[in-house]
This record gives structure tokens, C-alpha cells and sequence, in this order.
């Protein structure tokens, strides 16, 4: 019988981590593309040492007391965790981790791509060439929305909005913050963000990025009240979780131009998206690209390998999101 761990690994993952962890663990790695139907994971759960989880896994009582009381560490790779119930992990006994920080500068990045390509309508051009419609040059043709100069109102001003403040300075834009906590001067030095209630910074943005964790109180945050109080000139974008935006609402205000224009990486029943949404010219759709590159998904793999090693040598892996269970 192997003495070595047993670490189930729920998708495929970089493969520089994977060599990583096969050289302690016997390794299985889910290979189906559309993830493991919930009844399969269930099975192969079971008995295993460690797991690396998707944000696509719902990590609960049921999934933890399937895998059985050999397992130490359910090690997410993703930063949001709100598919792990942290709590029932603690009653198990389970770690949980997540991987922040690795890939703050790369969402950041994706978050200002959807912020430039919403206001100034580049997905609607590039599908119009697609289309081989006939066009030419006009003053009037297409016109967006400048970011230069603008304001933008970050929702959530952790390590993500925060990067995404960073590039907006960049843009000579004046940045707004709101956040549950206020933040020490010198962050607000750094970003040159200055602090709203979430209605009084959506009253003045002409740009609305949003980076708040999925909570039940942050779920439908934006619904169509919100998308009231936004400027008509407004463009939103979501980088965080779908369910933070009411997807019928959102339809409402871009289709009644109640704002300009949207950008998601998320949706509200991901990876289903709204049809609606799918009609709509100005609304820029990608599919969960945020920290998509190779280099991110490479320390993101790392770091979830840390994690689980460290978790296999009984110490406190590095981004441990339940320390309560140490004390358990
Ligand atoms: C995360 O990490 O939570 C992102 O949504 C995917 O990288």
C-alpha cells in the first residue's frame, strides 16, 4: 500500500504545479472539461488526503463527510472562496485555503480590458467586421464614452480594486471607493481614492467596477434600484461574482439606456448567461477570463500546492481561511 498522499485535483491544472505535487502525492486529476457532476464528486472524494477544488465545487457538509475523516485540506484554487462553506469545514476538521494575491495585478488587468472595451464599443465594432457589413468612416459612427479624466467608483476596495485604483490614476481618472472599512490615509494616499456610500458614489461614476466577495449580502447589490441612481453615461463592470448583478435588471437599464454600457467577466447562473444579455450591442461578455494567463494560473497552481503540503506536514498552510480549525 503507498504511503505517499492521496490528493484528488478537481480540473486540470498548470503543469508546473502538478509535477510540484506528484512528486510527494499520488495524484488524480479530474479530466471532463464541464467539471464533475455533483454525484461523481461525491464518489471520488472519498478518501482522500487533500483536495484541490474549482470555484465550481460546492464544498459543503455533504462533499466534506463524502470524502471521509482522512481529509486535511480542501485547497480552493481561486481567490473567492464563497463556494466553500468555511464553517462546516471548521466542524470537520478540514483547512480550507483559497490563492489571494497571486492574481491581483492579472484581474486587474482583465477588469480595466472590459472597463476600455464597454465604453468604447469595441466589441460591438469588431462583430460588425465579423459581420462584413458595409461601413465607413463617420463623425458620428460609434461613438463611446472617454475613460481619460472620467471618474470611476470601485466597489470594494480590496487587493483587486485597489490595483484597479492604481491603473485608473494612470488614466488621469479621479477614483471613489466604497468599502465596508474606511482605509488608512496612506492606502488613500497611494490611490488617491477618496471614500463614498455605495448610492452617493454611483450618483457621481462614470465608470462602476465592482469587486466585492459573493456574501448573502452582497448578492443582487446592484439590482434595479441601484442601476437607477447611475449616471445615463454610466458603463459597469463586473469582475467579481455574477449573483452580485440582477442580470434582468441589468438588461433593463442597458436596454432602456438607464446606463452605456456594461463589461462581465461573471454571470448571475454561470456558465449560463442571460439571453437577454447575449442580445444586447452594448455589453461586453467574456467568459470568466479574469486571472486567465498563463503565468497567474501558474502561481495560482503553486500556491494551492503550498498550501496542500503544508497542510500534509501539519502546519498552517500560507492563505488559511478558517484558523479557527487549528484550534479544533
Ligand atoms: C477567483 O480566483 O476567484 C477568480 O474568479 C478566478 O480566478
Amino acid at each position: 500500500m503507498s504511503e505517499r498522499p492521496n490528493v484528488l485535483v478537481t480540473r486540470p491544472i498548470m503543469d508546473g504545479p502538478l509535477a510540484t505535487l506528484r512528486e510527494r502525492c499520488d495524484v488524480t486529476i479530474h479530466e471532463n472539461e464541464f467539471g464533475i457532476p455533483r454525484e461523481e464528486l461525491l464518489q471520488v472524494v472519498r478518501g482522500r488526503d487533500a483536495i484541490i477544488t474549482m470555484l465550481t465545487e460546492k464544498v459543503d457538509a455533504e462533499f466534506l463527510s463524502a470524502a471521509g475523516p482522512g481529509l486535511k485540506i480542501v485547497a480552493n484554487h481561486a481567490v473567492g472562496f464563497d463556494n466553500v462553506d468555511l464553517e462546516a469545514c471548521t466542524a470537520a476538521g478540514v483547512m480550507a485555503t483559497n490563492t489571494p494575491d497571486v492574481l491581483t495585478e492579472t484581474t486587474a488587468d482583465t477588469a480595466f480590458a472590459l472597463i476600455m472595451a464597454a465604453a468604447r464599443r469595441l466589441g460591438e465594432g469588431e462583430r460588425l467586421l465579423r459581420a462584413r457589413r458595409p461601413w465607413i468612416w463617420g463623425p458620428l459612427m460609434m461613438l463611446g464614452q472617454d475613460l481619460h479624466h472620467k471618474t470611476i467608483g470601485i466597489v470594494g476596495f480590496g487587493r483587486i480594486g485597489q490595483a484597479v485604483a492604481r491603473r485608473a490614476r494612470g488614466f488621469g481618472m479621479r477614483v471613489l471607493y466604497t468599502d465596508a472599512v474606511t482605509l488608512p490615509p496612506e492606502v488613500e494616499a497611494e490611490t488617491g481614492a477618496e471614500r463614498r456610500e455605495l448610492d452617493a458614489l454611483l450618483a457621481e461614476a462614470d465608470f462602476v467596477s465592482i469587486h466585492v466577495n459573493l456574501t448573502p449580502e452582497t448578492r443582487h447589490l446592484f439590482d434595479a434600484e441601484r442601476f437607477r441612481k447611475m449616471k445615463s453615461n454610466a458603463v459597469l463592470v463586473n469582475t467579481s461574482r455574477g449573483p452580485v448583478v440582477d442580470e434582468e435588471a441589468l438588461a433593463d437599464a442597458l436596454s432602456s439606456g438607464e446606463i452605456f454600457a456594461a463589461g462581465l467577466d461573471v454571470f448571475e447562473k454561470e456558465p449560463e448567461v442571460n439571453p437577454r444579455l447575449l442580445e444586447l450591442e452594448n455589453v461586453v461578455v467574456i467568459p470568466h477570463l479574469g486571472s486567465a494567463t498563463v503565468d497567474t494560473r501558474n502561481a495560482m497552481g503553486a500556491l494551492a500546492v503550498e498550501n496542500v503540503f503544508a497542510a500534509l506536514d501539519g502546519k498552517r498552510p500560507p492563505t488559511l481561511l478558517n484558523p479557527d480549525v487549528l484550534g479544533s
